[in-house]
């Protein structure tokens, strides 16, 4: 397990040159039927239970795994939704405690974030709630809870949130990879240590098993010659994964589910940090009968497998990889008026071998004092303005105008990566490390490097209380976390 060891390889964000590109549609694509085994209907109301089940997460011949789920499947059904028409879902509460759901990355009405005490009262155990709003934006997202989250998405809780195009993308088929990390016991059992100090300290709660889609390395079927979209989500409470395509070359073209122009990736691997997304363009351009890993190798002494791609013995599907893909149509965001701005920084601080305020101390003493591997509620490692956020009605962190644009300067005071999070906006990454980004990318998840400093730009064009927070889970639960107000 890499508790320890988070930083194995440095952010490579996005940034390289624009590939020119031709939008040459050659051949004829087919009419895309969405990715089935996930599909949920984008009709009437869908129904989101929240239940313990029992699951064979680890494969077969392998005990079942004591799990909470949505639908009774790990991840939960894929919820699809069309751009600009109207979205609707119930969440059923069958778990021992109370829950609700966060659509990560949708902008939407404040009161259907799904934050409890904060946007809403969290749904108790048998209650029911009906979440109900028009994405604008078209793209890839995903769903989780909102209420002792690091234990909720640790048993099971997660699921992907697709907001159709418009028009359909060119491609063969379009396939969401939904990468999950789980601490398992010995016994298959998910590991009870939520919250354990030495996690949340340090690089978040790592776990020992890696699935895509609910299963360990899966076998994926393709076609030589088929161009795939793969919407990459990382669903994982702390592990970044970095993500390399042995055999074939990947297009980037849209981050946190908002396009950008197609590129390869920066030195031909994709980094996704906690809650990130990245959607590749994929061309299979192997051999009939050829296989492919898909490797993670944050740590480079010891890559392994998420996934393999096995090659039909079907002649190729087309002579050669079609051309450099065509960007997908930008979403209608609000361009930040930088002229014309509110600024406001964001120092975090904390952590192991980090500064923290002294008003934090005492949780750290205390955790020196205490017998390993308890859970403490409410232990306080990390902050934001030397400040953690651990009630949901404390005091704001940044208040700003609604309309106004708001440019935050975060600066990582600590020895650890933290992709930090913004509910219910996207905004763009202005700057890194003093350097410009360009073209600077729209994101809902930005991941800064230890001692890292980085711009970002929004138009704060949504009223409420937003929050904002890491999402290693295990530090957004010890103090990294605050509230954007825009009043
Ligand atoms: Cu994925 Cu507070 O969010
Ligand atoms: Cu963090």
């Amino acid at each position: 397990m890499g508790t320890r060891e988070s930083r194995g390889a440095s952010r490579r964000e996005v940034l390289a040159a624009v590939a020119g590109f031709a939008g040459s549609a050659i051949c004829s694509w087919p009419a895309l039927a969405a990715d089935s085994d996930h599909a949920g209907s984008a009709l009437g109301l869908q129904r989101l239970t929240a239940q313990p089940v029992r699951l064979p997460l680890q494969g077969p011949g392998k005990p079942e795994t004591a799990m909470w789920a949505y639908n009774a499947t790990v991840p939960g059904p894929t919820l699809r939704f069309r751009q600009g028409e109207p979205a609707r879902f119930e969440l059923v509460n069958r778990l021992p405690e109370p829950t609700t759901v966060h659509c990560h990355g949708i902008r939407l009405p404040n009161a259907m974030d799904g934050v409890p005490d904060v946007t809403q009262a969290a749904v108790p155990p048998g209650g029911r709630f009906v979440y109900e709003f028009t994405p604008p934006d078209a793209g890839t997202y995903w769903y989780h809870p909102h209420f002792q989250t690091s234990e909720q998405l640790g048993r099971g809780l997660a699921g992907a949130l697709i907001v159709e195009e418009r028009a359909p993308v060119p491609v063969d088929r379009d396939l969401v990879w939904l990468l999950a990390d789980w601490r398992l016991t010995q016994e298959g059992a998910v590991s009870e240590d939520f919250d354990a100090p030495m996690d949340a300290l340090h690089a978040g709660r790592y776990g020992n098993l890696v699935t895509l889609n609910g299963k360990v390395a899966p076998v994926v079927p393709v076609r030589a010659g088929e161009r795939l979209r793969l919407r990459l989500i990382n669903a994982a409470s702390a592990r970044i994964f970095v993500l390399a395509f042995p055999g074939h070359q990947p297009w980037v073209v849209a981050l946190d589910g908002q396009p950008t122009a197609p590129r390869r990736p920066d030195a031909g691997v994709v980094v996704l940090a906690p809650a990130e997304r990245v959607d590749l363009i994929v061309d299979m351009t192997g051999n009939p009968g050829e296989a492919f890993e898909v490797l993670d190798g944050a740590r480079p002494s010891r890559p392994y497998a998420v996934a393999a791609l096995a090659y039909s013995d079907d002649t190729p599907l087309r002579p050669s990889p079609p051309d450099v893909p065509v960007a997908l149509v930008a979403n209608p965001l609000p361009e930040p008026d930088l002229g014309n701005s509110v600024k406001a920084s964001v120092v975090l601080s904390g952590g192991a071998m980090g500064r923290l305020p002294e008003a934090l101390m005492g949780a750290l003493r205390d955790h020196r004092m205490m017998e390993r591997g308890g859970a403490r509620k409410g232990a306080q490692f990390w902050a934001f303005n030397d400040r953690a956020l651990m009630k949901a009605h404390d005091v704001p962190l940044v208040t700003v105008p609604r309309g106004q644009t708001l440019v935050l300067a975060l600066e990582n005071q600590t020895h650890w990566p933290h992709p930090i999070h913004l509910h219910g906006f996207a905004f763009r990454v202005l700057s890194r490390n003093g350097k410009p980004v360009q073209p600077a990318p729209w994101r809902d998840t930005v991941l800064l490097d230890a001692e890292e400093t980085a711009e970002i730009a929004f138009v704060a064009d949504n009223p409420g209380d937003w929050m904002f927070h890491c999402h290693i889970l295990e530090h957004q639960e010890t103090g990294m976390m605050g509230i954007v107000r825009v009043s």
